[in-house]
């Protein structure tokens, strides 16, 4: 059984990818630093896969605890690293605990490929690389832009750190850029659990459904799109979880085509802000409040992926609708408030 290193393995996207990996035949251990999740996560885990992960509190961060981890892990094989400070609006605020979060913690785990001869990487990026597209559906040849934030920095230079790494080591690297992760698994024992108040559009919805939130603000209606509202590529999580598994087959299997290859992962449709809030209601049986207000600053417009290349050479492509989707994102909801 090869033995995968997950760090961030207790946060949302992480949590579900372990449960895969673990069906998969995956032996993983995880390494998170609890800053934005909780031990419980790993029961929910151990409940779905009957399996439980090895697990390493520890803040990769540290440089020192870092490279003592990987003397006492001497038989990993690949690392999946998820470990981020993701919130945009606080990397604005806060520009240098996102540089010194985001890059520290991946240049740490690079030194220590190179010094232990683990040779494959997968990187969690992002459709924010790319900034406003040009044309749509946006291919991986699109020209990454300048970034709006921080934390769309932190994730174009992390790209390029791994690919310089990649040209002169024997390393071997795919970085997957997400679209917009929804969704929990169908057991409701993880999900998605955003600190204070949600940034983002579903966890917005489904606590404001609970009665956690009063309103649902939709963020302007006047956009160049066919309702007005702004468009994106909302993924089902647990579709997301698995093109991990087939990127870390890819590498295991020497497939790649370079040392260091990215892939859209996506479901190839865009849906909009009402869209999403209309299906939400059909689903769910759920009426929402909301109102329209102001344009958020620093949106896009329209983002939303082709997957072809992902389909054709990882050979994955997302299966779950936005309905379902939805829907699940609702069962955890109602499940963490009780309801
Ligand atoms: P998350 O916050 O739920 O998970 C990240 C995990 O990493 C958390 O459990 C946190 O405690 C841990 N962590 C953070 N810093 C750490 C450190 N220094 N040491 C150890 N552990 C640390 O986030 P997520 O939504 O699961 O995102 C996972 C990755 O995917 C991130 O890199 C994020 O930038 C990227 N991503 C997320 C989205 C999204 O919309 N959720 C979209 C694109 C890319
Ligand atoms: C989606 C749409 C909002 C909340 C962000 C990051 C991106 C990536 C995913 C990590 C937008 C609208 C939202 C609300 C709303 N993360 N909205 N009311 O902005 O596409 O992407 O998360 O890499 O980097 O920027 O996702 O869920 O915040 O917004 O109307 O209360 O919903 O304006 O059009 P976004 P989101």
């Amino acid at each position: 059984m090869s033995k995968i290193l997950v760090t961030g393995g207790l946060g949302y996207i992480g949590s579900h990818t372990v449960v895969e990996l673990q069906n998969a035949g995956f032996e993983v251990v995880i390494i998170d630093n609890l800053s934005n999740s909780s031990m419980e996560v790993i029961d929910g885990i151990t409940t779905i896969s009957k399996q439980k992960p090895l697990f390493e509190k520890l803040d990769l961060r540290n440089k020192i605890e870092v490279s003592t981890f990987f003397q006492k892990y001497q038989d990993i094989e690949g690392i999946i690293h998820f470990a981020a400070s993701k919130a945009v609006g606080e990397s604005v605020d806060n520009p240098l605990l996102y540089y010194e979060n985001n890059l520290n913690t991946l240049i740490y785990l690079l030194q220590e490929c190179n010094k232990n001869e683990i040779n494959n990487f997968i990187f969690s990026s992002s459709c924010t690389v790319y900034g406003e597209p040009d044309s749509l559906p946006i291919n991986e040849t699109a020209p990454v832009k300048k970034a709006t934030s921080p934390y769309g920095n932190t994730k174009q230079i992390s790209e390029e750190i791994i690919f310089d790494t990649c040209s002169v080591s024997n390393l071997k690297s795919i970085a997957l850029r997400y679209f917009n992760p929804i969704g929990a698994h169908e057991s409701t024992e993880i999900g998605e659990l955003p600190l204070g108040v949600p940034q983002n559009l579903v966890p917005f919805i489904t606590q404001t459904a609970a009665g956690l939130r009063e309103q649902l603000s939709i963020f302007g209606n006047d956009y160049p799109t066919p309702d007005g509202s702004c468009v994106r590529d909302y993924i089902h999580v647990v579709d997301l979880a698995k093109a991990h598994v087939v990127a870390l087959q890819r590498l295991l299997g020497n497939k790649g085509v370079t040392n260091f290859e990215f892939f859209n992962i996506g479901t190839g449709t865009g849906s909009s802000v009402l869209e999403v809030v209309n299906s939400f209601e059909k689903v769910t049986q759920q009426k929402l409040n909301y109102k329209i207000v102001d344009r958020r600053a620093g949106d896009v417009i329209s983002v939303y992926a082709d997957t072809k290349k992902a389909n054709e050479e990882l050979g994955w492509k997302s299966e779950k609708s936005i309905e379902e989707s939805l829907l699940s994102s609702w069962n955890w909801e109602k499940k963490v408030r009780g309801l």
